[in-house]
């Protein structure tokens, strides 16, 4: 299965793709992942692509693609992939669509208001990329990744400020994607409001229709 996970931030992609990428067994391909740790690591991505990401905006499209192609092209991801956080403009779709298929594109969508709450209370595990929420999804024990045990983090940009513009950002940006996936067929609309598992099923259940309707 080769999926693109659409929706505005918050809207539970990374929440969604962990657990779908577990459910099918392929991998969960983050950008926002791939370039923070490129930002801890300090390496010549994450110097170029710091400034963009702390002020709400996007990292410039020829290096997300070089990223994001790079990562596709290793073993794991010939069988498949649940893409999150790619492609984010009308430039990457169409360079996605020159180095791979895709079986569909889900979109994710939810109130703005909800979306404001679910990144403010956001917590991360800085050494695997699990994600929390201080009363909607909390660890086990305060503060700490039920995982791996390492002390969780908040995101640079989850501050309010930043996250209305990452709000911004999406909807001028991202959004328009929604008709291009649509216009292709590809676009699998679900309603990202309810209990984490709740979603879950909502889209493993659209998954099975758009296979079905696609003769698979
Ligand atoms: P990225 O990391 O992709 O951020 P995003 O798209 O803004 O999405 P988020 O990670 O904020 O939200 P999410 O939808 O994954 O929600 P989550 O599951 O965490 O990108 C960060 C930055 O990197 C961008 O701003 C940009 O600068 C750059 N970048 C990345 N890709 C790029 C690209 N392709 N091109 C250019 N630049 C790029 O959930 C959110 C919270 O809600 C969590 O606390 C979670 O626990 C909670 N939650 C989830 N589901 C539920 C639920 N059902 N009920 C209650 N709480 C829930």
């Amino acid at each position: 299965m080769r999926l693109v996970l659409l929706g505005p931030p918050g809207a539970g992609k990374g929440t969604q793709a962990t657990k779908l990428a577990a459910y099918l067994g392929v991998p969960h391909v983050s950008t926002g992942d791939i370039l923070r740790h490129n930002v801890t690591a300090r390496s010549e991505l994450g110097k170029k692509a710091k400034a963009y990401m702390d002020a709400g905006g996007l990292v410039p499209d020829d290096l997300v693609i070089a990223m994001t192609e790079r990562r596709l092209k290793e073993p794991d991801a010939k069988k498949g992939f649940i893409l999150d956080g790619f492609p984010r403009t009308l430039a990457q779709a169409e360079a996605l669509s020159k180095f791979t298929k895709l079986d569909a594109a889900v979109n994710l969508f939810l109130e703005p208001e909800e979306l404001i709450k679910r990144n403010t209370g956001r917590r991360v595990c800085p050494k695997d990329d699990t994600v929390y929420h201080i009363f909607m999804n909390p660890p086990k024990k305060s503060g700490i990744c039920d995982k791996c045990g390492t002390p969780l983090i908040i995101r640079d940009d989850d501050r309010e400020d930043v996250v209305r513009t990452r709000i911004e950002t999406y909807e001028s940006q991202t959004a328009p994607l929604i008709k291009y996936y649509r216009d292709r067929g590809l676009l699998r609309e679900v309603y990202a409001s309810g209990l984490i598992q709740e979603i879950f099923l909502r889209t493993i259940e659209v998954l099975k229709e758009s296979a079905q309707s696609r003769g698979r």
